[in-house]
């Protein structure tokens, strides 16, 4: 895995932290962004940043958030510049004070029930987030499920149809 990225142009670290997950992988090219201050970082809010980026320039997006990677992929999904082949690895972190937002929202769950009973209703967002690959073209996912953590890719396929817009930056 990590010789086929290395293989694949540059990669965009759009979580970047320290930088660990990278650090240790041999002739990888990072650029990495971070809204906290870090050594070798562009300091910023990827969220607002991704628009403005020509996404044609990584074979490799890392999409390491804390929570739920729901409004990055759609900002990625938005951004004209992303090309077939792209490979992008995500986590989707469940946790029950994380905010699923939007993704139980869009199976009915109001946030009333979210707050009432956020254990019991909060897994249900993984299925809605599915749906929202789906969606936006994306068939096929790898997905390593550690208790409430998920470690996932999917690699950007060469037809794609964006169905959901993702306006709420
Ligand atoms: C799970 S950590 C990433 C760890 C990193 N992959 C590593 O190897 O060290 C998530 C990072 O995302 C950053 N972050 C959270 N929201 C962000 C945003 N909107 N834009 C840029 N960075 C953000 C946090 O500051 C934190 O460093």
């Amino acid at each position: 895995m990590a010789a086929s990225l290395a293989e694949n142009k540059k990669v965009l670290d759009l979580f970047h932290g320290d930088g660990y997950c990278w650090a240790g992988i041999e002739g990888v090219s990072v650029f990495g962004i971070d809204k906290k201050k870090t050594p070798d970082a562009v300091k910023g809010n990827s969220l607002k940043m991704i628009p403005a980026l020509d996404l044609s320039r990584y074979g490799s997006i890392d999409c390491d958030v804390y929570g739920v990677p729901y409004k990055v992929l759609g900002a990625l999904f938005l951004n004209g510049t992303l090309q077939p082949g792209t490979i992008v690895l995500f986590t989707f972190i469940f946790s029950v004070f994380g905010r699923t937002g939007d993704l139980t929202l869009s199976l009915g769950i109001t946030k009333d029930q979210l707050d009432a009973c956020p254990s019991l209703f909060r897994p249900y967002a993984f299925i809605a987030f599915e749906q929202f690959l789906l969606d936006n073209g994306i068939k096929k996912y790898y997905n390593i499920n550690v208790k409430n953590k998920n470690y996932g890719m999917f690699i950007i396929p060469g037809k794609r149809e964006v169905a959901n817009g993702n306006d709420d930056l």
